[in-house]
């Protein structure tokens, strides 16, 4: 089994929260990607917007809408210069408006996916997976997609059991 990639997006700040405004020190989806970086000895990677979304909630769903509505490619600060070494990548997102957000779409068409297994989780507050499993797929021909993981965001710190048990699944 070689060595696998956890490539993750994930926004601090304010957020909805079980019903309600916190906010957030660490994103739920960085919490679960630490998760799965551990128990893979996995290299994590975080995807961030060349200038950050703004860390207030509203404001923020306005910035996600008008990326999603115009289906733009915002740029991102770094790419990973190869994804050559890695045949196993975890990519993990929030649901945003029923897909990943769209500067994971920017890091994602930037490569080559050809031959590798990419296994995708999801934080949300109630929409699953959504679309993404189907926009993984068209961002990312070649690729296999394994079954994806969704976490509820509120849980994501008391998820290691559901994440352990997944993660398991895919190094088979
Ligand atoms: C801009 C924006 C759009 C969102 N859209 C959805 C959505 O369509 N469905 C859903 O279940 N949750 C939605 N959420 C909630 C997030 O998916 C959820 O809070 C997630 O755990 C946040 O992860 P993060 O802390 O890693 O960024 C949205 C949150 C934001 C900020």
């Amino acid at each position: 089994m070689g060595k696998a990639l956890i490539v993750y997006f994930s926004r601090k700040g304010e957020n909805y929260w079980n019903g309600s405004m916190k906010n957030l020190e660490k994103g739920n989806t960085e919490i679960v990607a630490e998760m799965i970086a551990e128990l893979t000895g996995g290299e994590l990677f975080e995807v961030k917007r060349i200038t950050d979304y703004a860390a207030e909630y509203r404001k923020c769903v306005e910035e996600a809408k008008e990326e999603f509505q115009t289906g733009v490619r915002p740029e991102i600060k770094t790419f990973k210069e190869s994804i050559d070494d890695y045949d196993t990548v975890f990519v993990g997102f929030p649901n945003w408006c029923g897909t990943m957000p769209m500067v994971m779409f920017t890091f994602l068409e930037h490569y080559d996916w050809s031959g590798k297994r990419i296994f995708p989780f999801c934080t949300n507050e109630g929409s699953g997976m959504g679309r993404s499993e189907d926009d993984l797929k068209k961002s990312c021909p070649g690729a296999t997609i394994g079954k994806g993981l969704s976490i509820h965001g509120a849980e994501a710190a008391q998820s290691r059991d559901k994440v352990e048990d997944w993660v398991k699944n895919t190094r088979q």
